[in-house]
């Protein structure tokens, strides 16, 4: 499998959503891509399977809601211009995406998320590693997260960067006032930070070849 990472593009949108929905179910309203895309301080990339397409008709539609919920979502999505015309072309297969808030120097990192039948394979990393590149290359020195208290596996991936748990929010997720484990990488242009994303982006090289 070969992939690739890129900016994300409105055409990703639907992909986008539904990995989204399968990664943080119960964030409620849902994050829209959308506006981000238009949000000049987010920055957003998306990683393609390049070994396979999407054909447009089997895009799997973000999960049907009913109900007051469905009330609540139709009436956000008013006036929100839709799609633009559907091409009939196979589409990049979007196996994750990742973004980030950029305040001054600081990047702040709002997502990270894995289609479920591509985890485990280093597309984490990918997405993490290239998130880091685009915070430098936006002149960030620091980069932070919010993750939840119960999310091992994200936290792994954080610390396996050199990420460092900064603090605690009590209670900060809604659904179900989880606590937030803030993290943090104080400084991305360090000596020390760019030699471990340097022996860790080499590691994943010679995985992904
Ligand atoms: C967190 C997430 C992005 C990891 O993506 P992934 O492609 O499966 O991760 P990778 O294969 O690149 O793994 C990289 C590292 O993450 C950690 N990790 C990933 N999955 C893990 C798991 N199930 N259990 C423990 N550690 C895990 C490990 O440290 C791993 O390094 P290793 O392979 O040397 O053990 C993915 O699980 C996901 O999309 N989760 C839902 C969304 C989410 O929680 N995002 C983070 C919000 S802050």
């Amino acid at each position: 499998m070969v992939h690739l990472i890129r900016p994300m593009e409105k055409g990703d949108l639907g992909q986008v959503n539904v990995i989204d929905r399968e990664a943080f179910p119960s964030q409620w309203p849902p994050p829209s891509y959308r506006q981000e895309l238009q949000n000049r301080l987010a920055h957003y990339l998306v990683a393609i399977d390049d070994s396979r397409t999407i054909a447009p008709t089997a895009e799997k539609p973000a999960q049907k809601r009913s109900g007051l919920k469905a009330r609540i979502m139709y009436w956000l999505k008013r006036g929100q211009s839709h799609d633009e015309p559907k091409s009939t072309e196979p589409k990049q297969y979007i196996a994750g995406f990742a973004g980030i808030w950029l305040m001054v120097d600081e990047a702040h990192i709002t997502n990270i998320a894995v289609a479920q039948e591509c985890r485990r394979k280093g597309i984490g990393e990918l997405l993490l590693i290239a998130t880091v590149d685009m915070a430098r290359d936006l002149k960030a020195n620091m980069m932070t997260l919010e993750v939840r208290a119960s999310n091992i596996p994200a936290q792994n991936l954080y610390s396996k960067y050199g990420f460092e748990k900064m603090g605690t929010r009590r209670g900060y997720y809604l659904d179900n006032r989880e606590d937030a484990i803030i993290m943090s990488a104080e400084d991305i242009n360090s000596a020390a930070f760019r030699e471990r994303v340097e022996k860790l982006r080499e590691a994943l090289i010679q995985k992904l070849a």
